[in-house]
């Protein structure tokens, strides 16, 4: 199939480069134009695509880079994946739209295209069909079909590849589904398709508001538990034994990233100006994620307390920058606000992250040292805040006057868990 691949990101790259080496002609099309020199140069920026995959694709002519509306002509189908952010709490859908003119200009008869970007229930058939009929004259499930078919990728994981988690696929007639499907099929090992797009726009959604709420529950948790004189990371792993009815979620300094802080407001947003009721639990559990950076700040204050130490002028090292473990992304992360509440306090902060990229230093507002047993010694206290692989555990454990633990995975006289 001749492909097009809007938006070169975390999400499209992965797919555009899998869609090539399966034996699709793809064009990666992004308007960000250093990304599509990059991509032409065979340098990859996304963790998960080896740059030499990307050269290998590049090499064998199956997949080109372009930021030139005019190399997307003649395309068979068209996945978009470009970014959905919330502003304000309200869900910006500029980057769909735009998009969708684009190809809308470009479509042909028989063409179909398929939004993968994360977004409330209703936006393929809502938004995305009457800008492309718009720009192309032409009549969806005349002359082009249309789907949703959400990304499920999880960046930096080990145990489900890209490949290998099942994809949900969706059309607005069966012969969108079926296009939409066949094309998924050559990529993904499974898929599975349901009866509209509405369904799979929801189906992310549930997927996205089922952690965050349960996140939300066991950080509560953990700050109820601990005044209980209860060990919560005990606790959960002894009703973690129960082998039905419950799935393990743990604690932490709040949840970052481009999903989870976002997706479940697009639905609580949909909901209330659609059906004019909050969706309750989605708001509870944002206040609950939002805060926990706040009760980070307020257990280490307490601990340098009983040190007889003011957090004004404390040295302190935040172990782990990025949103996610072994991950280099730094969206939304809550180390950030983490950083951000002590440097307010006038502590003097630092971070540490083998993770973060060279490129992306000066994204960390704090400066970026190494974990070295000197660096951690020095510290009034350490807070490991992601617990990345290439953090020398034991080391930390033997080094640190005192650590604050928020992933449960140091022990000692020294440390204290969140
Ligand atoms: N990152 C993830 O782990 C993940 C997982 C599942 C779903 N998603 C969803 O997938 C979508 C994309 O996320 P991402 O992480 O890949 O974002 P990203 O920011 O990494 O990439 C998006 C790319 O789209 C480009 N772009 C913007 N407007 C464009 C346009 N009009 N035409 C062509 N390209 C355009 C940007 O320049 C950028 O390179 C979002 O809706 C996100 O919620 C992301």
């Amino acid at each position: 199939m001749d492909v097009v691949v809007a938006g070169q990101g975390y999400v499209g790259l992965p797919l555009a480069v899998r869609a090539a080496e399966v034996g699709h002609r793809v064009v990666g099309y992004d308007v960000d134009l250093n990304r599509i020199k990059q991509l032409s140069a065979g340098e990859s920026y996304v963790q998960d695509v080896a740059s030499e995959r990307l050269r290998a694709v590049l090499e064998s002519g199956a997949y080109t880079a372009t930021a030139d509306p005019a190399d997307l002509d003649g395309f068979d189908l068209a996945a978009i994946t470009v970014p959905t952010p919330l502003r304000d709490g309200v869900p910006d859908l500029s980057y769909v739209e735009s998009c969708a003119r684009t190809l809308g200009s470009r479509l042909r008869p028989g063409a179909t295209v398929v939004l993968e970007s994360t977004t409330y229930p209703g936006t393929t058939e809502e938004i995305l069909l009457p800008l492309l009929e718009q720009a192309s004259d032409l009549k969806r499930g005349v002359d082009f079909g249309a789907g949703f078919s959400p990304e499920r990728i999880a960046p930096g994981n080990k145990r489900w590849s890209f490949e290998g988690t099942p994809k949900l696929v969706s059309g607005i007639d069966d012969k969108s589904l079926n296009t939409i499907k066949a094309f998924y099929d050559t990529i993904f090992q499974t898929t599975v398709p349901v009866s509209g797009p509405k369904v799979a726009e929801m189906a992310k959604l549930i997927e996205n508001v089922f952690r965050f709420v349960n996140i939300s529950l066991v950080n509560e948790l953990a700050m109820l538990a601990k005044p209980l004189g209860v060990d919560i990371w005990e606790a959960i792993d002894a009703a973690a034994t129960k082998p039905f009815g419950f799935t393990r979620f743990t604690p932490g300094p709040g949840v970052g990233g481009h999903c989870l802080p976002i997706d479940p407001l697009f639905l609580a947003w949909k909901v209330k100006q659609e059906l004019g009721v909050p969706f309750r639990f989605v708001e509870l559990a944002d206040d609950v994620n939002r805060h926990m950076p706040d009760y980070v700040v307020q257990r280490l204050t307490e601990a340098l307390d009983q040190r007889h130490l003011p957090v004004e002028g404390a040295r302190i090292l935040l172990l782990g920058m990025t949103y996610k473990i072994n991950a280099t992304d730094l969206r939304e992360s809550p180390s950030a606000r983490v950083a951000e509440l002590l440097i307010r306090l006038g502590a003097d902060v630092r971070g540490a992250d083998p993770n973060v990229q060279p490129g992306d230093a000066t994204r960390v507002n704090v400066p970026l040292v190494d974990a070295t047993p000197l660096e951690i010694a020095a510290a009034d206290a350490v807070v490991l805040l992601m617990d990345h692989a290439r953090f020398d555990l034991p080391m930390i454990e033997k080094n640190a006057p005192y650590v604050l633990d928020c992933r449960n995975r140091l022990s000692g006289p020294n440390v204290e868990t969140l």
